[in-house]
């Protein structure tokens, strides 16, 4: 077993990834996506479980089941990020290092997305550089646990 466990979450309309809008997410699918971080995350001692949805409740689900047993969470909460308030406090009440990714510029885009509700418990965020993003923000997440534990 790894070193470390990362729980790695993707929200609502991101299995669409791919046929999605791509010239705002690019032409990634979310299984491509996933094998890049399944292989970043063996060369750097991590093992990830993934898991997506499309809804808030299975999110929820998903991270009471399994924050005992793993060491930090990477999250694209897709719109939820926006207004997800129960997903918010399960992430809240995990207490888990938590980095959050967006594949667009968040920022760049309608007012509505400027705001993230997940922001203020992540100890960073990525959005812009497509699925780059995902890696950079594995890396960071590691490195922020390694960090915590001294
Ligand atoms: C997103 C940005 C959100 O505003 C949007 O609702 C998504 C994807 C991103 O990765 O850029 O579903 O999280």
């Amino acid at each position: 077993m790894a070193a470390y466990q990362i729980l790695v979450l993707h929200g609502p309309n991101l299995n669409m990834l791919g046929q999605r809008e791509p010239e705002l997410y690019g032409s990634r699918t979310l299984a491509e996506i996933d094998q890049l971080l399944e292989k970043r995350a063996s060369e750097i001692g991590a093992q990830i479980e993934v898991f997506q949805s499309n809804s808030e409740g299975a999110l929820i689900d998903k991270i009471q089941d399994c924050y005992t047993r793993v060491d930090g969470i990477l999250i694209n909460p897709g719109a939820l990020t926006h207004y997800g308030y129960s997903l918010r406090d399960a992430l809240s009440a995990a207490g888990l290092p938590l980095v959050e990714v967006h594949l667009s510029n968040i920022f760049a885009r309608e007012t509505f997305r400027h705001h993230s509700v997940i922001s203020p418990l992540a100890a960073g965020m990525l959005c812009g550089f497509g699925a780059d993003g995902y890696l950079l923000g594995l890396e960071a997440l590691l490195n922020k646990i390694k960090m915590q534990r001294g």
